[in-house]
């Protein structure tokens, strides 16, 4: 059986929400607040405002600009595109290959004064036909509206504004969310790409989802998880199964209490997901408690009531490193490092907070000219600051594991962590990249529902704004590039 995910979602936020929440509007308290996480607020496609004009574009003279297309839209606004620009991103077999679609145009050979020497419209799009030259025998070029409607960007005709946030599905939550767990069924998950669905929407939703019913073997597990993606192998090994030593130079192998923390902070990328399951029935040991906080809740938190402490751990990188002693399978030990020092809150180019990268343990020296003068009292208090909302007791979801039931959850966003524990405690499970995690997904969520939160946005503004629609994926509408 698979948990209402709507149901939940309202339970939770209806005890949970964090203060700034309670002051959001309806419709935003499913969501984080905008201003808590993002620098744009997003204004819904759907406005009360007056039906604008519709109707195909229309390509406005061209004698005058030697360089670029222009086109009107049916409201009036102009928006223009260098021919440049349309010769490196045509969509045809011979520009784009249709199965790969990866770029085949050899886009530093385009000459700069390059243009078509015809160029029509109708209402599906744009046609460009390209002269025979040096570079290339003559062919034509078409773009749907939608595509230029999209891609447009002097002026963009979308502006960040329409859109939802990357972050628009995600629901804040604490302790409380123990009421009604985001739980998938094993049978679902194995049995149907829905289940899959329905898994990966939770865990993209809440940042952790249970599954449950799962045979207690490390088959049944390992098939579970390559049922998202294949397994990220690093030097603790690709599936894990094992109990309490210190073969692989971690503490998570011993028997010690471990604090809330992200894995793998010593990775450029982080791994994106984790899963444990528990393969020993818990009368074999004592202790051992998993715990869960939330870290972009967190992260609410500490930006609504401590505004410098958040620009501080979003601006001030730290180093961070594994360098366990060497084993048997790697005498020369491990020395891993990122490419670069990463702050503790990372955020997109948008200004959206996509990354918690937070452990304590995996910390390495802090100091040089990044914490000069003041700067190392106030990144402590900053930590304390944080450390003290993700240890409070309204943020930890602490629960005890069975076998049968595995828990996964987004390492860039949920925190984990442990009881200590005495006896033996079998636990097995892997690492998911991110990409990969996001990329499926992707994939089903085009399946099932015809793209994620943002791409059916875009499509909505396009639509109600000036009536432009995608046509399917054919030739030239290819549209599946970075929002
Ligand atoms: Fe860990």
């Amino acid at each position: 059986m698979l948990t209402h995910l709507g149901a939940c979602t309202a339970r939770v936020l209806a005890v949970s929400a964090p203060r700034a929440l309670a002051r959001g509007t309806p419709t935003a308290s499913r969501a984080l607040p905008a201003r808590l996480l993002s620098t744009t607020p997003h204004r819904p496609a759907s406005s009360s405002s007056p039906q604008p004009p519709r109707g195909a574009p229309r390509l406005l003279d061209q004698s005058g600009n030697a360089k670029a297309l222009t086109l009107q839209l049916p409201d009036g606004a102009t928006t223009s595109f260098s021919y440049v620009w349309l010769r490196d991103h045509c969509r045809e077999e011979r520009s784009y290959h249709p199965a790969t679609r990866q770029r085949l145009v050899d886009t530093p050979k385009i000459p700069a004064d390059y243009r078509p020497q015809a160029v029509r419209s109708d209402e599906r799009g744009v046609s460009l036909t390209w002269p025979d030259s040096p570079f290339e025998s003559s062919y034509e070029s078409f773009f749907p509206w939608a595509f230029l409607a999209e891609h447009a960007y002097n002026p963009p005709v979308v502006r960040e504004q329409d859109l939802p946030s990357v972050n628009s599905r995600k629901v804040l939550w604490t302790r409380e969310i123990a009421r009604d767990m985001p739980t998938v069924s094993y049978d679902e998950v194995m049995s149907s790409e829905q289940g899959v669905y329905e898994w990966l929407k939770r865990i993209d939703t809440y940042g952790f989802s249970l599954c449950s019913g799962i045979p207690g073997t490390p088959e049944a597990t390992e098939a579970l998880i390559r049922r998202i993606a294949f397994i990220r192998e690093t030097h603790y090994g690709g599936f894990w199964d094992f109990t309490a030593n210190l073969e692989h130079g971690d503490l998570a192998y011993s028997e010690v209490r471990l604090e809330a923390h992200t894995d793998t902070t010593y990775f450029t990328d982080p791994c994106g997901l984790q899963l444990f399951h528990l393969l020993s029935p818990s009368t074999t040991h004592t202790g051992g408690h998993n715990l869960l906080v939330d870290g972009f809740r967190a992260a609410s938190v500490l930006r609504e009531a401590h505004p410098a402490a958040y620009d501080l751990l979003s601006s001030v990188p730290i180093p961070s490193h594994a360098s366990g002693s060497g084993s048997a399978s790697l005498p020369s030990g491990v020395h891993l490092r990122p490419l670069r020092r990463f702050p503790v809150l990372n955020h997109d180019d948008k200004g959206e907070l996509v990354m918690v990268r937070w452990n304590g343990d995996d910390r390495a020296v802090v100091g040089g000219e990044a914490f000069e003068g003041a700067r190392m009292d106030e990144w402590y208090e900053a930590l304390r600051t944080w450390e003290g909302i993700l240890r409070s007791e309204e943020a930890q979801l602490w629960s005890q594991m069975e076998v049968g039931t595995a828990v996964i959850f987004d390492n860039l966003r949920v925190l984990h962590g442990r009881s200590a524990f005495t006896g033996e405690r079998r636990l097995c499970g892997a690492y998911v990249n991110g990409d990969d995690y996001r990329s499926r997904l992707r994939g089903l969520e085009k399946q099932f529902v015809g793209g994620d939160p943002r791409r059916r946005a875009l499509e909505g503004v396009l639509k109600e704004r000036y009536g432009i629609e995608r046509k399917g994926e054919g030739k030239g509408s290819v549209s599946e590039e970075y929002l």
